[in-house]
């Protein structure tokens, strides 16, 4: 096969083994003094650039802690943490939010400014971006997340679910190369998750790295390429969505409900082993297919994840 003369994207460098990764999270644990909590056990990870990654567990099993040790609101008390080649144990909060932006699961613990204008700039500001870039970045913010109604609002106006697009556009309009959501949607109305959903893809084009905490199974289905699991202070699974939602031991385990899709086509469309489906579009093609008609969407969707099973057609 030849190749063409001249392509107007760059080729992609293959990621070598050694390069450095986004995050690694090497053998690291944590202590929280007070009652002596052991919240992770030399847990080690590693997170590649543009990785869209989603962080699921039950409630205490060590999500929150781990994930504030990627921006250095904790520093591991054995072990290490290393974001974008810097380790955090020697840097402090305010360099480290130029790499990893942070959006706190309660919003009520990040905004502060009196108007929500004000809280979109105070990031890019902190940045040292100029005037023209800042107002930029609130623009596209403020376009982004649907906003242009509350610019002159006192955050703690507005209604919890826009206070937390708001939490989420003022670390947005830093556009950090790391972004950690922590439970994004809980407490969220059908729009801002959408908007959330719309989010993580908008990231993922930008080549944003996310880790994104959550108890919401079928926006991870539909927009992650990895699931990390943990339980009691430890990382015991590392997979594709396909792959973990499909472990039915897994889920069980750890108290946790794969999405509603994957449940029913376990019991019926990959009963036989045909490809796990993990929305219900993906369900819709495999009973399409049975039937033997093909179905109006594609036989397989995978987006180039990698399925449990052989898909049975090549797409
Ligand atoms: N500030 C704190 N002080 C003491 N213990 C804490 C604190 N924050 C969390 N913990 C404990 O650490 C463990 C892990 O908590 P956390 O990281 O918040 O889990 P998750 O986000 O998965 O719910 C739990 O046992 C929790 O009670
Ligand atoms: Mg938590």
């Amino acid at each position: 096969m030849s190749s063409p003369a001249t392509t107007s994207v760059p080729e992609a460098t293959d990621p070598s083994p050694d390069e450095v990764p986004a995050i690694l999270v090497d053998g690291a644990s944590y202590v929280y003094p007070t009652g002596d909590v052991v919240a992770l056990r030399e847990v080690t990870l590693r997170i590649g650039h543009g990785e869209i990654v989603g962080l699921v567990g039950q409630n205490g099993s060590g999500k929150t802690t781990l994930t504030k040790l990627f921006n250095g609101l904790l520093k591991p008390t054995g072990g290490r943490v290393v974001v974008n080649g810097i380790e955090t144990r020697n840097e402090s909060v305010q360099e480290l939010a130029r790499h990893v932006g942070y959006v706190f699961q309660n919003p009520n613990h990040q905004l502060f400014a009196r108007t929500v204008q004000e809280e979109l700039e105070f990031g890019p500001r902190n940045l040292g971006l100029t005037d023209d870039e800042i107002a930029e970045r609130v623009a596209d913010a403020v376009e982004f997340f649907d906003l242009s109604g509350e610019l002159g609002t006192h955050p703690y106006r507005l209604s919890f679910p826009l206070r937390k697009l708001v939490g989420i556009a003022s670390i947005y309009a830093m556009r950090p190369p790391v972004l950690v959501l922590d439970e994004p949607s809980t407490g969220q109305d059908h729009r801002t998750t959408g908007v959330i959903n719309t989010l993580l893809r908008r990231l993922a084009e930008l080549g944003t790295t996310v880790v994104c905490v959550s108890h919401d199974m079928p926006l991870l289905a539909d927009v992650v390429e990895r699931v990390v699991v943990m339980r009691d202070a430890q990382v015991i699974a590392d997979a594709s969505p396909r792959a973990v939602f499909a472990d039915e031991d897994l889920m069980k385990r750890t108290n946790l409900h794969a999405p509603q899709a994957t449940q029913i086509g376990l019991r019926t469309v990959a009963r036989d082993g045909g490809v796990v489906p993990l929305t219900p579009d993906e369900v819709a093609s495999a009973v399409a297919e049975r039937r033997g008609g093909g179905g109006p969407g594609r036989a397989t969707p995978d987006r180039g994840r990698n399925p449990t099973a052989t898909p049975s057609t090549s797409g």
